[in-house]
């Protein structure tokens, strides 16, 4: 349903997904009912077909990120893609390094392998961030990494832009660092391709993992990115079978998805510049909206005036004296997150906000914004005032 320009419910959740963009849905729709054949039925036209729309958008793909097609194999998402990098990396047989760096706040698809590995036995230093307060809240200090990183060091597993707070982090800089001890680096950008201007090259990074879902594209395609050349990056498949992707993935490829996520990907850069400006104003917006009722309202993460360091649509503040989930269920008309949508289902408070130094009633009283395409000023006007309209329903029921 739509009235005046805001359509219900307003989706303000696209750190969490984004919905497909409609092109995207058209560009895939053949790939179910026409060219539907297996990609390595090399036998026939049809599995030729399908094989020819993969090797197409591989290439597209490849060639917006700055890597050559031979360097970007499909998987299942960002999950996978951080899995197969970090056990790939860490497992593979002629690996001898034991020790992984990481940061406290990298999403759970990062953490979680990480942890078990070192359950097995490596060593893992985990990198905290700038505090709360700080106009860089959130952000890795050089220093800090230079001194963690060694030549003991086989990867660095740092994320590009964050899923709550949208801050940036210096990866290049310390991809510099961590090659100077001879380790690799794995970037999740699942958050930034798409959304701001990047380079594999400009990053110098040796492996990088991105998915669909994030830029208006399908759920369930991802893709992982692997520096060919010299050094070899040593990778351990993580599922075997058929061999496809090189051997490091095996499964039949999801082709709709992949000619989904080759569309959604050519669409978002396409329209970078100006939709990185136009989410910056609704950004703008919302946040002067929202400190009109509230002026004790406090930011977490990194300054929203730091283009350079804070992701366009993201929005992340604290409502103090409020519960963040009692919030969501008085605003039924607004999709938003409080935490991580993808930890939501487990109620601890956010362990982003956490490393930020930010107190647990603080973190339970936070709600995370993502603006995205479909947004529109007078949605986030809708917005704005939904909030306050159940900030006054809560306050006259205590
Ligand atoms: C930074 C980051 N990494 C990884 C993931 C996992 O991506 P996927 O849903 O494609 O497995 C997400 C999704 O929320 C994310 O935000």
């Amino acid at each position: 349903m739509a009235i005046d320009g805001v359509t219900f419910p307003v989706y303000m959740d696209n750190q969490s997904t984004t919905r497909v963009d409609p092109r995207v849905v058209q560009a895939m729709l053949p790939c179910w009912t026409e060219n539907y054949g297996n990609a390595g039925s090399l036998h026939h036209a049809l599995g030729e077909a399908a094989k020819n729309a993969i090797e197409e958008s591989r290439a597209k793909i490849a060639r917006s990120i700055g890597a050559r097609a031979e360097e970007v194999i499909f998987t299942s998402g960002a999950t996978e893609s951080n899995n197969l990098a970090i056990r790939g990396v860490s497992l593979h047989p002629r690996n001898r390094r034991r020790h992984l760096v990481s940061a406290l706040t990298e999403h759970h698809a990062t953490l979680t392998p990480l942890r078990r590995l070192q359950q097995s036995g490596f060593d893992l230093t985990l990198l905290s961030v700038l505090p709360a307060g700080h106009a860089e809240a959130g952000r890795i200090e050089l220093q800090q990494a230079e001194e963690a990183i060694t030549d003991q060091t086989g990867l660095v597993s740092l994320m590009l832009a964050n899923n709550e707070i949208g801050v940036i982090q210096p990866v290049s800089q310390i991809a510099h660092l961590a090659h100077q001890q001879g380790a690799l680096v794995h970037c999740d950008a699942t958050q930034a391709v798409g959304k701001m201007n990047l380079n594999v090259q400009d990053l110098g990074v040796d492996l990088m993992s991105f998915t669909a879902h994030k830029m208006y594209g399908p759920k369930g395609v991802g893709a992982l990115y692997i520096r060919g050349g010299r050094p070899t990056v040593k990778l351990l498949p993580q599922i075997e079978g058929g061999g496809q992707e090189g051997g490091f993935r095996s499964g039949t490829l999801n082709v709709p998805g992949v000619v989904g996520f080759a569309e959604a990907l050519t669409i978002s850069l396409q329209e970078l510049t100006a939709e990185q400006s136009r989410l910056r104003q609704l950004r703008g917006q919302l946040w002067k909206g929202l400190r009109r009722d509230m002026p004790e309202l406090t930011l977490n993460g990194p300054d929203v005036e730091r283009d350079e360091m804070r992701l366009p649509g993201n929005l992340n503040c604290s409502f103090p004296g409020f519960d963040g989930q009692t919030l969501q269920l008085n605003m039924p008309q607004l999709a938003i997150s409080s935490g991580a949508a993808c930890s939501s289902s487990q109620p601890e408070p956010s362990h982003v906000l956490g490393a930020l130094g930010i107190d647990e009633d603080a973190i339970r009283s936070s709600l995370r914004f993502g603006l995205g395409r479909f947004n529109t000023s007078a949605e986030v006007e809708f917005a704005c005032q939904h909030i306050s309209d159940a900030m006054d329903r809560i306050k006259s029921m205590l």
